[in-house]
């Protein structure tokens, strides 16, 4: 099939991130021989989940939520009828923390320009940060500050944006690794994600 624009600029920000060492996470990465995971999915899809980091069989495969928290992930998306090909998935950071550690801020800092990147070339209608970093990032960069809240409050509603970025809709949802160590928490994420129901 023929390369497609997005497809092109996609690949360029690939390229970025492998030559990346704006923190010790590209350094990291290369000892470990692990891959970068950049994002996997539908280079125009409307709706677009971004995590928060990758984990180890992310970093071994290059390919983002390809482990447990994924499979659950898989079968959110599955319950409301949407393939998981045609959305776009990625994480704020593209390189994997020690230890499945929380994002560092300077990182995230590091790292955003390429999200940012992502973001502007998917042109995604429908924006669903997983966990509550890619929460607070996601909602300061679409004018949403006053918006953030502890995600156990906000987790499936919806916020339009305004001004340069009116039509886009940022959904928050609890990172789905919640429910492998709290099962309570399948039942919470199964009736946040009805709520892109409607964009399908
Ligand atoms: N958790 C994330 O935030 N991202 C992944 O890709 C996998 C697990």
């Amino acid at each position: 099939m023929k390369e497609s624009e997005n497809d092109k600029k996609l690949k360029k920000v690939k390229e970025e991130v492998l030559i990346c060492r704006k923190c010790i996470l590209g350094e990291e990465r290369v000892k470990n021989k692990y891959y970068p995971v950049i994002g996997e999915g539908n280079h125009e899809a409307k709706i677009m989940f971004i995590g928060e980091a990758p984990g180890l069989q992310e970093a071994k495969t290059g390919k983002p939520f390809c482990g447990r928290a994924g499979q659950i992930l898989s079968e959110l998306l599955l319950s409301v009828g949407i393939k998981r090909e045609d959305v776009y998935i990625a994480n704020l950071l593209k390189c994997r923390p020690p230890n499945n550690r929380d994002p560092l801020s300077d990182e995230i800092q590091a790292c955003a320009c390429f999200i940012e990147k992502q973001i502007e070339i998917i042109k995604p209608k429908v924006i669903c940060p997983l966990g509550r970093y890619s929460m607070k990032f996601l909602m300061e960069m679409f004018g949403l500050s006053d918006k953030v809240d502890v995600i156990s409050k906000i987790h499936g509603q919806m916020f339009e944006c305004q001004g340069n970025f009116a039509g886009i809709v940022v959904v928050p949802f609890y990172h789905p690794a919640v429910a492998t160590y709290n099962p309570n928490m399948k039942t919470v994420l199964l009736n946040d994600i009805k709520v892109l129901e409607k964009f399908k």
